[in-house]
């Protein structure tokens, strides 16, 4: 019967079809579903231009919350530190990316939110808990799940968004996004911030001996220690210096930077000794060869960190890391004035006057 045989080719056929659209339209739907319900983890700096289509935006909410009247308010002060945190309803989170330096923007960015809006702080237990005394007390590793959650994202990584600081209700939660790489955000709780970025003593401790041991090395035995001024160098390097990174305006400072900025401090001070931090020592060694020059070898990022935040000065590279070490040692601070690159995706993102602190001086 050569009629059925093929119908019944083409109903296989046909039921093929329908089982790969069926899949197909599943496997679509749950992509769609996730993209709509993730921070986009993995290839958040690229998307930082697209809107969230799929995620709801806050809007401007009036700001009548008050929490005392309702008498919600529980003042919630943690032995150490220096700002009160009330408990509101709502809870401040974000989705951790990156390394240290931006985890520890993000970490800003979550406490500055929370206290504006007298909302209580979330931010997951991680590398800054290896690295720093943060203060537990004052964060919530969890978040009210009856109150909705909103997004709250800035415009630009690198560049202050005033959106960020609008008021939101409090019978909320907010999930923010993404890097809040700006001083600006934080210059009302800076000594609160210090005091959090306090290193553990481990790493405090293998920092300071490596700075004494080196402190005085090869100077003359008269002369009085503590007129040695050290100067931090955090040389990035290794994923900046990648071809596909230059192109999105990611730059490596060159040599003659580094050169620039070490005369600057040997004409400005009598006795100065440079401590070189690096991911490339390889580089490092080989570019900055010179007198008084001692080369952190073998220890974490955060005994790197602790090590540029003990010396007097700062000679910043690119990234967020040279950042946070230059803003820790709080003294002179010299950043390259070659980054990012004009006309390119990073570029466009970095605000200079939002990013470098106005008393930092720029140098090529
Ligand atoms: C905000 O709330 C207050 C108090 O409930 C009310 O008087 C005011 O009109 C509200 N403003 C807006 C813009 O909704
Ligand atoms: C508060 O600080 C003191 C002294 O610095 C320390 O001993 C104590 O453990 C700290 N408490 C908390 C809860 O961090
Ligand atoms: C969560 O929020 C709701 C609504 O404001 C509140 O009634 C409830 O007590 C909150 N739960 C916790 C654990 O804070
Ligand atoms: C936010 O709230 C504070 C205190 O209630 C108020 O002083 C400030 O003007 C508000 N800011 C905006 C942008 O609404
Ligand atoms: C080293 O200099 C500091 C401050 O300039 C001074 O207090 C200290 O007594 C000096 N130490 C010695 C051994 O001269
Ligand atoms: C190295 O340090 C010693 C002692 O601080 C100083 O006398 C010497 O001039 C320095 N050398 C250079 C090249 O800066
Ligand atoms: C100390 O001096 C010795 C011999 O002059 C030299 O080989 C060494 O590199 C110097 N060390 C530092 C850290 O400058
Ligand atoms: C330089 O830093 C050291 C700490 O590493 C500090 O003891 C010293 O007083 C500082 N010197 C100056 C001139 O600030």
């Amino acid at each position: 019967m050569p009629y059925l045989d093929q119908w019944c080719i083409r109903c296989i056929k046909y039921n093929r079809n329908i089982k790969t659209f069926v899949i197909l339209t599943l496997i679509i739907g749950s992509i769609t579903m996730w993209l709509g319900s993730t921070d986009f983890v993995w290839n958040s700096r690229r998307t930082m231009k697209f809107k969230w289509i799929f995620s709801k935006n806050i809007g401007l909410t009036n700001y009548t919350n008050d929490a005392a009247k309702a008498g919600q308010v529980k003042k919630h002060i943690s032995e150490n530190a220096t700002y009160e945190v009330v408990r509101g309803p709502g809870y401040v989170s974000v989705q951790t990316l990156g390394r240290l330096g931006n985890n520890m923007f993000q970490f800003a960015a979550v406490i500055v939110i929370a206290k504006h809006n007298k909302m209580m702080p979330n931010f997951p237990k991680g590398v800054l808990d290896k690295i720093f005394n943060i203060d537990r007390t004052i964060l919530s590793n969890k978040i009210n799940k009856t109150l909705p959650t909103l997004r709250l994202q800035e415009k630009r990584a690198s560049a202050y968004d005033k959106n960020v600081m609008r008021n939101i209700s409090r019978n909320t939660n907010v999930r923010i996004c993404c890097y809040f790489q700006s001083w600006k955000y934080w210059t009302g709780i800076q000594e609160e911030l210090k005091k959090e970025f306090t290193f553990n003593t481990e790493i405090d401790t293998t920092a300071k001996n490596f700075i004494d041991q080196h402190r005085n090395m090869n100077q003359t035995s008269d002369l009085n220690v503590s007129n040695i001024i050290l100067v931090g160098i955090h040389i990035r390097r290794t994923d900046m210096a990648k071809a596909s990174e230059n192109r999105r305006g990611y730059l490596t400072a060159p040599k003659e930077y580094f050169q620039n900025a070490m005369q600057y401090f040997r004409n400005k001070h009598r006795y100065v000794r440079f401590i070189v931090c690096t991911d490339d020592i390889k580089w490092a060694k080989n570019n900055i060869q010179a007198p008084n020059v001692t080369f952190s070898i073998g220890h974490g990022s955060g005994v790197d960190l602790a090590i540029l935040s003990h010396c007097n000065h700062t000679i910043m590279s690119t990234g967020t890391f040279s950042w946070w070490a230059a803003w820790l040692a709080n003294g002179e601070v010299i950043y390259w004035a070659g980054w990012p690159k004009p006309n390119t995706e990073i570029g466009r993102t970095v605000e200079p006057s939002d990013y470098f602190l106005p008393h930092w001086k720029a140098m090529i």
